[in-house]
């Protein structure tokens, strides 16, 4: 059970908050351990390390950022059949049907306007009869709210070396017809989804810094601030109203037609 402070959940457990939809997503999709998995835009993979940890032994998994991916190679260093690229989801270096099925934990779906191409990207790679599976935030909380008190903090030192970072609006969740319309128009057939809601375990600055470091205004914060930034930072997480609910995602999946 977790304690509730302010409308917020403090957990025990410290699993990073996408892991918990990223190891919802794959109880849905019964691929089996030898299937080839493919994580798009893995972050520091919250997926891909699911499947490793539930046996897959062929999971591949791509992001655009050399940092992450740095990362991800070396977690997933000790699995053979395993790997980390640095990869444009809009543009994969796959032949088609290379996969037995892709998921894409709060990754495709972020693009935008680039959403369509590198769902359909995801879809070419995964073989006829293969599973393509997207989560993506059904709710303003779960994906990357701590964007909020990052900008804030940043503002707070009101250095302009340090330069500002404009607040993001955390409008970009989608309804179900739209996520699951993606899937369609991409190719997929049986799609179907649902909403599922996790709780949202604060960060700590600390905790983020590996993921933060891909923002330059956080670079240079920490590089003329260091634990004074921390601090601030942590001060700012801390005031994040997420309200009751958890956060909220959805998983949609679909079948690459045979
Ligand atoms: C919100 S993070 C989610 C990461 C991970 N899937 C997770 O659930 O923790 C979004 C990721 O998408 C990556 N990304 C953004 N645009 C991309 C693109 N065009 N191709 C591949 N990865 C991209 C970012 O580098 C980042 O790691």
């Amino acid at each position: 059970m977790g304690v509730g402070v302010a409308g917020l959940t403090l957990l025990p457990d410290r699993r990073p908050n996408s892991r918990r939809f990223a190891e919802r997503a794959p109880d849905r999709a019964a691929v089996g351990a030898d299937s080839a998995v493919l994580d798009v835009a893995a972050g520091t993979g919250a997926l891909a390390l699911t499947a490793v940890g539930r046996g897959h032994q062929k999971v591949t998994a791509i992001d655009r950022s050399p940092d992450m991916v740095q990362r991800l190679r070396q977690r997933l260093g000790p699995f053979p059949g395993c790997s980390a690229e640095v990869m444009d989801a809009r543009e994969l270096r796959y032949p088609d049907h290379r996969f037995d099925a892709a998921f894409s934990v709060f990754g495709v779906l972020l693009l935008g306007a680039d959403a369509l191409t590198a769902v359909r990207e995801t879809v070419r790679v995964v073989r006829p009869g293969g599973l393509v599976s997207v989560v993506h935030r059904a709710g303003p909380v779960g994906g990357a709210p701590v964007f909020v008190p990052l900008a804030r903090a940043i503002q707070r030192l009101g250095d302009p070396e340090v330069g500002s970072l404009p607040l993001p609006v955390f409008s970009d969740f989608l309804e179900r017809e739209e996520v699951e319309q993606v899937l369609v128009d991409a190719g997929c057939v049986d799609v179907q989804s649902e909403e599922v809601t996790e709780p949202f375990s604060l960060p700590t600055a600390r905790s983020l810094n590996a993921f933060l470091r891909i923002i330059p205004q956080y670079n240079a914060a920490i590089s003329r601030y260091k634990d004074e930034f921390t601090q601030i930072l942590d001060q700012e997480i801390s005031r994040l109203d997420l309200g009751e609910r958890g956060a909220q995602g959805r998983i949609a999946s679909g079948r690459v037609p045979e």
